[in-house]
C-alpha cells in the first residue's frame, strides 16, 4: 500500500532529488565532491523509502538511472541529422593544407578561429533531450540510422538525466559526445574477465561498445563508463554562433565536455594546442588517438557544409602511435582453427600508452626472419589506435650473444604431428584432422559472437569441456545437460543453467550466423551474409557448384570450390540434418533477397524529389522508376520519402509536417544497393 502524498513530502523528495543529481555532478563530472559516499548513500537510501512510501518517482531521480529490465533487442532510430565522421590529417602539413583550403573556399586571407580538443577513442552518441529531460540515447549506427540505447546510457552517472544549472533550456536539443571507457577501467575490466575465462577486450573503445551495446542493463551499469559532449544535432528553442559558446553551454548544464578544449586563432596557434593535448596525452586517464580541430564559428561552418560523410569544417589530427621498448621472454606457435600455426612472443610486461602489453603476435615465420627476432631480444613494440601490439624493430645494440633463434617447428606445439609448409606459402600448417587444438579452435568459433553467439562459451570453456570429453565436435554443444556441467571446475548450479540457456537460446538463429559459425575455408562474415542473401534456406546450397556460386559477383574461384566441397561431402550433410532435425536449430533468413525484391526494391514506394541533386532530376527520377518506385510533384500523406539535395524548397517543409521520412541521394542508392544479391564494393 502506497500513502497518500503530503505537500512537504512531495518537496522533499524534489530536494532530494535536486541535491543528489547536484552530489553526482560534483563527483562524476567535476570530479570534486563535497560529501563523502556514505553521506550520499544515506541521501539516496533516504530518497529510495520515500519514493517507494509515497509512490512519487521523478523521471530525473538517481534511483532510475538503475533497475530496468533486460530487452529482447534494440529498437533502431534514425537520427533527425546524420551523424558525421571526421577526415584525418597525420602530419601538421596536413593540418596546415586544411586551413589553406578553407580560406580558398571562404575566399578570405584572415585568421580562422578554430577549437582544439582531444579525440576520445570511444562510441558516438547521440542523447535527445525534450523539455529539458533525456528522453532517448541512440549509438551513431551508419551516421543515418542507430540503436536505442536508453537505458543504458541511463546508468552513467555523468549523463544529465535532466538538463540543470545556469544555462537556458532548449525545447528539443539532440546533444553529441563520445562515451568512453578509461584505461584503469578497462585493466581491471579485462583482469576480471581473464579470471572468469571471459574472452578479453582488445582497447578501451570495444570495452566501452560492448558495455553500451548489452541487452541487460545491469551489465552496463557494473562497468564504469564516461560521456564527453563536443557537439549538437538537431535544436529547437536554443542557438548557438559558436562552438565554443556550445562547450559553455554544456558546461553550464552540466554536461562533462572535453579536457584541455581550447580556442586558437591561426594555424601556428592551433599546432601549439596540438602539440600541447600530445604531450600531455600519457597524463588523460582515457585514451585518445588525436586531437579534432573545428572552425569555432556555426555561420563559416554552414557555409563551409559537409561532404558526403565528413564536414568540409572539421578535422582529426591523428598522433603518432605509442611505442615502447621491452624484451622476449618466450617465443611459442598457436595453432587456429584451419591448422595454421602462428607465432607469438611473450614479453617483459609494458606500459604502453597507458595499456599494459605483455604479448603480441608475431604474424608468420617469414616475419621473424625477416626482423631477425630471438628469444632474449630488445624490441620495440607499437600499439597503434585499436590495433593489437606489434614488434616493430629489433634493438641489435641490446643484444648479448645469448639471445637464441626460434626456428621454423617441425611438430605441431598441440598435437605433435608432423607440419607443412605448402611452395611459396608463408603459413605453417598442422594437417592432422584429429589436434585438438584445431577442434577446440573451431568449437570456439563456431560459439564466437559472430556465429552461434552462445555466451560463456569461450577459449577456457571450450578447453575444459573438451579435455574432459564432454564436446569433440562443435555438434556435441547441443548434448550437453545441466548434469554434466555441474561440479566442474567454475560450474555450479546457476553458471551451469546459464550456459545450457546460452545454448538453447543460440539455437534460434540466422542463416548468415550458422553459415559462418560452420568455418568453411574463406567463408567470413561478409561471405556468409552474401550467401544468405542468395540462398533462402541451407537446403538450397546442398550439393551446389562451384559455378553456381561464381555467379555471385563477389564471390571468387577459391571461395567458391571451397563451399562446394563443403556442401558435397555427404557427411557435412549429414551433420547439418543432425543438427537441424535432432537438436531443433531454428535457422532464419531474413537476408534473403527474392527475385522479385531484387528487381524491384522499391516496388510499393512513392517519392518525392526536393532541391538540388548530385545527378539530374530526370536521372534520379529514372532510377526510382527503374527500382519499381513511383515519383511524384507533390507531397502528401501517401509520400513515403522525400529524397533532399542542396537548397530544398516548401516541400520539405510540408514532408515533415506529415512526418515524411527524408533521404539523401546517397541515402536512396543505400536502399536500391541492399536490396541487391549482388552488391558492388564502394
Ligand atoms: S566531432 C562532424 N569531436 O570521432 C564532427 N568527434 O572520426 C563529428 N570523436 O564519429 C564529430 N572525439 O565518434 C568530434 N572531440 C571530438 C571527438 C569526436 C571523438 C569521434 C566521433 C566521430 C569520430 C569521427
Amino acid at each position: 500500500m502506497t500513502e497518500k502524498l503530503p505537500d512537504n513530502i512531495k518537496k522533499e523528495i524534489e530536494k532530494l532529488v535536486q541535491e543528489l543529481n547536484y552530489h553526482c555532478y560534483r563527483y562524476y563530472v567535476l570530479d570534486s565532491p563535497v560529501i563523502s559516499d556514505a553521506e550520499y548513500d544515506k541521501l539516496y537510501r533516504h530518497l529510495k523509502e520515500l519514493e517507494e512510501k509515497y509512490n512519487y518517482v521523478l523521471p530525473d531521480s538517481p534511483t532510475q538511472r538503475i533497475g530496468a529490465p533486460a530487452l529482447e533487442k534494440f529498437e533502431k532510430v534514425r537520427h533527425t541529422e546524420p551523424m558525421l565522421s571526421l577526415d584525418n590529417a597525420f602530419s601538421y602539413d596536413e593540418v596546415r593544407e586544411f586551413d589553406k583550403r578553407l580560406k580558398r573556399l571562404l575566399n578570405s586571407k584572415d585568421d580562422i578561429e578554430y577549437t582544439v580538443e582531444p579525440k576520445y577513442d570511444g562510441l558516438a552518441m547521440e542523447l535527445t533531450y525534450r523539455k529539458g529531460l533525456l528522453f532517448r540515447a541512440s549509438t551513431r549506427g551508419d551516421g543515418y540510422e542507430g540503436e536505442d540505447v536508453t537505458q543504458n546510457i541511463r546508468t552513467i552517472k555523468s549523463v544529465p538525466l535532466k538538463i540543470e544549472g545556469e544555462g537556458k533550456i532548449p525545447e528539443e536539443i539532440d546533444i553529441r559526445g563520445e562515451v568512453y571507457m578509461d584505461i584503469d577501467e578497462f585493466d581491471k575490466l579485462n583482469k576480471q574477465r581473464e579470471q572468469n575465462n571471459e574472452p578479453l577486450f582488445a582497447n578501451p573503445r570495444n570495452a566501452a561498445a560492448g558495455s553500451v551495446r548489452q541487452l541487460d542493463p545491469s551489465i552496463t551499469t557494473s562497468r564504469k563508463l564516461h560521456l564527453a559532449c563536443y557537439g549538437i544535432g538537431m535544436v529547437k528553442g536554443i542557438s548557438f554562433k559558436r562552438q565554443s559558446e556550445l562547450i559553455n553551454w554544456l558546461k553550464e548544464s552540466r554536461f562533462p565536455t572535453p579536457a584541455k578544449i581550447k580556442v586558437a586563432k591561426g594555424m601556428e596557434k592551433v599546432i601549439e594546442v596540438i602539440t600541447e593535448i600530445e604531450e600531455s596525452r600519457n597524463s588523460f586517464s582515457f585514451e585518445t588517438d588525436g586531437a579534432v580541430v573545428k572552425v569555432n564559428d556555426f555561420g563559416l561552418q554552414q557555409k563551409l557544409g559537409v561532404k558526403t560523410r565528413e564536414p568540409r569544417w572539421a578535422i582529426a589530427y591523428k598522433f603518432q602511435a605509442h611505442q615502447g621498448t621491452t624484451k622476449i621472454r618466450e617465443i611459442h606457435g598457436s595453432v587456429g582453427r584451419t591448422g595454421v600455426i602462428t607465432p607469438f612472443a611473450i614479453f617483459e610486461p609494458v606500459r604502453i600508452g597507458g595499456v599494459t602489453v605483455s604479448r603480441s603476435t608475431l604474424h608468420n615465420w617469414d616475419e621473424i626472419e625477416r626482423k631477425d627476432i630471438k628469444v632474449g631480444d630488445t624490441v620495440v613494440v607499437e600499439r597503434a589506435g585499436d590495433v593489437i601490439p606489434h614488434v616493430i624493430m629489433v634493438v641489435k645494440e641490446k643484444r648479448t650473444g645469448k639471445e637464441k633463434r626460434f626456428p621454423i617447428p617441425e611438430k605441431c606445439p598441440a598435437c605433435s604431428s608432423r607440419v607443412v609448409r605448402e611452395e611459396g606459402e608463408v603459413a605453417v600448417r598442422c594437417v592432422s584432422l584429429h589436434c585438438p587444438a584445431q577442434v577446440q579452435e573451431k568449437i570456439i568459433h563456431f560459439a564466437s559472437r559472430g556465429g552461434m553467439d552462445i555466451e560463456g562459451l569461450g577459449e577456457k570453456n571450450v578447453e575444459l569441456l573438451y579435455t574432459k570429453g564432454l564436446i569433440k565436435h562443435f555438434e556435441d554443444i547441443y548434448k550437453l545437460k545441466k548434469e554434466d556441467l555441474i561440479g566442474l571446475p567454475r560450474f555450479a548450479e546457476k553458471s551451469a543453467q546459464n550456459l545450457i540457456d546460452a545454448i538453447e537460446r543460440s539455437k534460434r538463429t540466422t542463416l548468415a550466423r550458422f553459415l559462418f559459425s560452420l568455418g568453411i575455408s574463406h567463408v567470413g562474415e561478409f561471405a556468409a551474409k552474401l550467401l544468405a542473401k542468395n540462398y533462402e534456406n541451407l537446403r538450397k546450397l546442398y550439393r551446389v557448384s562451384p559455378e553456381e556460386i561464381t555467379e555471385i559477383k563477389q564471390m571468387g574461384k577459391k571461395i567458391a570450390s571451397s563451399i562446394s566441397t563443403f556442401f558435397n561431402d555427404k557427411k557435412n550433410l549429414d551433420l547439418l540434418n543432425v543438427m537441424v532435425k535432432d537438436h531443433g536449430l531454428k535457422i532464419k533468413n531474413p537476408d534473403f533477397i527474392s527475385e522479385k525484391e531484387e528487381h524491384m526494391p522499391l516496388e510499393g514506394l512513392t517519392f518525392v524529389i526536393t532541391g538540388t541533386l548530385s545527378k539530374p532530376r530526370k536521372e534520379v527520377e529514372d532510377l526510382i522508376e527503374a527500382n519499381g518506385g513511383h515519383v511524384s510533384s507533390a507531397v502528401s500523406a501517401s509520400t513515403d520519402y522525400i529524397v533532399v539535395g542542396e537548397d530544398p524548397g516548401s516541400k520539405l517543409q510540408k514532408a515533415k509536417t506529415l512526418g515524411v521520412k527524408t533521404i539523401s541521394y546517397d541515402e536512396l542508392l543505400k536502399m536500391i544497393e541492399q536490396k541487391t544479391r549482388n552488391p558492388m564494393l564502394f
